[in-house]
Order: structure tokens, then C-alpha cells, then sequence
């Protein structure tokens, strides 16, 4: 009976999971976040096209979220206007999504935020944190993270046991119309790095990613590796202006970026509406 509300894309995981919630009988809305990511191949605005297909064939409902509106700069433009994006608006884009989904979760009154990521996108960040022993990733790091006190949406991963090939394969079976590319930022990055490594063990040994990742969830269960409850809560406060969790003093690391970003883009209303 829970009201769940489901991070699409566009691209096939996420639709796909759409789709199967919806088939299982769950209450289920759709969360499009519009990044203004053009890429030469107009990526954002054909991923939208693809969310918004869907939820009309299903008669669902999608709610689309388009950061330039909403924060006055597209993800690229705000890239580049600040240090944490100077490289790549990967940095910029993560913050971002983060904090529109939550925010969309919490005041939309929705029991749980489910994303599409598959097993291969799992172990690829599993591989990237056990390499810099992140312990307080590899806390946060499952299936389900419950909500936090503090007012964080309670967050799920149902497809986290499938590889990509699977939810590919389910996609292209049932059919549904998703869009291929990649994100064109994603060139170079870390994650897609892990994953090629991953794909060439797995290639030799087949199975070893998804025991790779159960392992770690066992690991968690036996209490070998720290959970959520015992790092990170601790020394969260609400943010100053939008009032969401954060550990940093004052504001929070999406609201110190956008402020600065609308400082530097000259814009002089405050913010587009309200957050
Ligand atoms: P990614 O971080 O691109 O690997 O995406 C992981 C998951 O985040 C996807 O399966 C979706 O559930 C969600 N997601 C990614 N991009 C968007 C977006 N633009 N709007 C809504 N949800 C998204
Ligand atoms: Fe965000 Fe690529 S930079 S999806
Ligand atoms: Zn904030």
C-alpha cells in the first residue's frame, strides 16, 4: 500500500522498473528531472520525450521537474560556473538530482523513492568505494536505505540483483521505447571505468559480479561491515535555506552551489520558485 515514486530517465532500467511496479499493482508516479543536457544528440530533451511516451501509454502520472526552470541554469551551464563542475557537471548533475528527488519525495507525501540501478551500476560503486575503503559509502551502500529521521525519503533499489543485460532484455521483450545513448558527459568517467574492468572479470568468470555484490550484502548482514544506523546520522542538521539534511555548517551543498551559480549567471531574482 505503500505510494512509491519512481526516478525515470528515460533510459531502460528505470522504465523498465516503472513498468514492472506498475504491472505488480503498486501506486506508482514517475519523477522526470529535465538537466538541459544537449550532448549534440539533444539528450535530455529525447529522454523526456521517452518518460513522457511511457507515462501516456500507461496512463501514469510523471512529473517533470526542469532544473532551468525550477534553479535558473541548465546543469552544463552551472557546470561550468562553478569549481565542483569545472571538468565535468557529473558533480553538479549527482547534487542536483539528489536533492530534487528528495525534495520531490518528501513534499509530495511519497512512502518510498525507487531508482532503476541495475547490478552492474551497484558494483561498479562497490568496486570504486571497497578500492578507497569509503566506509561510510559502504554503510549506505544496499538495496534499501531507510528514511532518516532528519527527513531524508526512504530510498529502494528493486533491481539491484539484475544485470544490465537483463533489464535490456526485459525492455526490449515487452517492448519498451527507451533512449539508447548514454549520457554524453559520461565519457571518461570513473564508474564506466569500474564497469569495463568488472565486464573483463566477468567475462572469464561469469557469476562474479553478482557475487561480488551479494558477498557484500551478506558481509552487512553479519555484521562484518557497518551499517546504516552506525555511521552518518550523527551531525546532520537541517539546511538554513532549504531545510534539508546536510553535515556542512549553514547551507547545504546543493543550495551553496545554486546560490553561487545564480551569482555568477548575473540572475538576480533569488531563485525561479520556490524549492
Ligand atoms: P544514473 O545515475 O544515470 O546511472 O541513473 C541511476 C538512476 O537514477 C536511474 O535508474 C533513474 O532511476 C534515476 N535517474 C537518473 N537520471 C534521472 C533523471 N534525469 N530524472 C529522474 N531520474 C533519473
Ligand atoms: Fe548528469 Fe550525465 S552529467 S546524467
Ligand atoms: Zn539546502
Amino acid at each position: 500500500s505503500d505510494r512509491l515514486l519512481v526516478a525515470v530517465s528515460g533510459g531502460k532500467d528505470s522504465l523498465s522498473l516503472w513498468d514492472v511496479l506498475h504491472r505488480l499493482g503498486y501506486d506508482a508516479d514517475g519523477l522526470y528531472i529535465g538537466l538541459g543536457i544537449d550532448g549534440g544528440v539533444g539528450y535530455s530533451a529525447e529522454s523526456q520525450r521517452k518518460a513522457e511516451q511511457f507515462a501516456a501509454e500507461h496512463e501514469l502520472r510523471l512529473i517533470v521537474v526542469d532544473v532551468a526552470e525550477v534553479e535558473g541554469a541548465t546543469i552544463p551551464e552551472a557546470a561550468s560556473l562553478t569549481r565542483r563542475g569545472r571538468d565535468k557537471p557529473c558533480s553538479v548533475c549527482g547534487l542536483t538530482k539528489r536533492h530534487v528527488m528528495n525534495r520531490v519525495a518528501r513534499d509530495g507525501g511519497y512512502d518510498v523513492l525507487a531508482t532503476g540501478h541495475n547490478l552492474d551500476d551497484e558494483a561498479a560503486v562497490l568496486f570504486g568505494n571497497t578500492l578507497s575503503w569509503s566506509v561510510g559509502y559502504l554503510a549506505r551502500q544496499g538495496p534499501v536505505l531507510e528514511a532518516s529521521a532528519q527527513g531524508l525519503a526512504r530510498k529502494a533499489k528493486p533491481f539491484c540483483r539484475f544485470y544490465e543485460r537483463e533489464t535490456a532484455a526485459y525492455a526490449l521483450l515487452r517492448p519498451i521505447e527507451y533512449i539508447y545513448d548514454e549520457c554524453p558527459h559520461a565519457v571518461g568517467a570513473k564508474s564506466i571505468y569500474y564497469k569495463e574492468v568488472l565486464n573483463r572479470m566477468e567475462a572469464e568468470r561469469p557469476g562474479l559480479k553478482l557475487s561480488f555484490y551479494l558477498s557484500f550484502l551478506e558481509a552487512k548482514a553479519q555484521g562484518v561491515l557497518p551499517s546504516q544506523g552506525e555511521t552518518g546520522a550523527a551531525g546532520l542538521h537541517p539546511c538554513e535555506t532549504c531545510g534539508q539534511p546536510t553535515s556542512a555548517p549553514g547551507q547545504c551543498a546543493f543550495c551553496r552551489t545554486w546560490d553561487q551559480v545564480r551569482a555568477r549567471h548575473g540572475l538576480t531574482v533569488e531563485r525561479a520558485s520556490p524549492r
